[in-house]
């Protein structure tokens, strides 16, 4: 596991430089994609570089880690439209070619064939993560089985805590959810994982020097062979 230390601004550009070169190598990449406030100037810089005419992103495919349960992809807390707002429609990417796991309808039977999916695909060549202060990855609680694919869980009181700072009131925090799980995450060639701020000390602590337990979900990147970690200098206060 690789660390970089760095201020947002010069990490978030770091790891779209990192998409950019794997979509440069490859214009078919599978590009993994996460949700959540960490990501949002990764997805500015990578839709810059599309925008430059440095990249395109025509040919690539998308799988996107979770959803909440019970919101329509038309809400606007749902991941669905979080994606279209924050990159797809700043960028090249056919919407038929991405895609967010379903949080309505017959959201059990897509959850059930996404793992299929992403192998028939080709496998994610890069994922980025980012991290729950309980050490959640995408919506992999503590306790979450290491060898878990995707699957419906349940929230924490931590994550729906954290999480009700972008809805109107706590009470309309979804308290389900699905996910890739942990083992369909560890399937990605290339993993980028970015976390700021001192609310996260304690997960980067948990990623990069804990034991590797289902306690701290977070901890099996450590057996990841391609994982680097972008912070800042708070969130690694607790490792320095
Ligand atoms: C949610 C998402 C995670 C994300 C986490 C942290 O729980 N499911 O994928 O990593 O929030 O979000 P933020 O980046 O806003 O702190």
């Amino acid at each position: 596991m690789k660390v970089i230390v760095g201020n947002e601004k010069e990490i978030s550009q770091l790891i779209a430089d990192e998409f950019v070169k794997v979509v440069k190598a490859k214009p078919t990449a599978v590009l993994g994609l996460a949700t959540g406030t960490s990501p949002l100037m990764v997805y500015a810089d990578m839709a810059k570089a599309y925008k430059d005419g440095e990249v395109s992103y025509k040919d690539c495919k998308s799988f996107n880690l979770d959803e909440y349960v019970g919101l329509e992809g038309t809400h606007d807390q749902s991941y669905r439209y979080f994606m279209t707002e924050n990159l797809f429609k700043h960028i090249d990417i056919k919407l038929e070619n991405t895609h967010v796991l379903l949080g309505v309808g017959d959201y059990k039977a897509y959850m059930n064939q996404y793992d299929k999916e992403i192998d028939e695909a080709g496998g994610i060549d890069i994922q980025i993560l980012g991290i729950g202060s309980d050490g959640h990855i995408a919506f992999n609680e503590p306790g979450t089985p290491f060898d878990s694919l995707t699957h419906e869980t349940e929230l924490t009181e931590q994550t729906i805590k954290d999480n009700s700072r972008l809805f109107n009131d706590i009470s309309e925090v979804p308290t389900r959810a699905v996910t890739m799980g942990l083992a369909s995450i560890m399937k990605a060639k290339k993993i980028v994982l970015i976390a700021t701020g001192k609310n996260k000390a304690k997960a980067v602590y948990g990623l990069i020097k804990g034991p590797i337990t289902e306690d701290m979900p977070c901890s099996i990147l450590q057996k990841h062979p391609d994982c680097t970690v972008y912070v800042d200098e708070e969130a690694y206060s607790l490792v320095k």
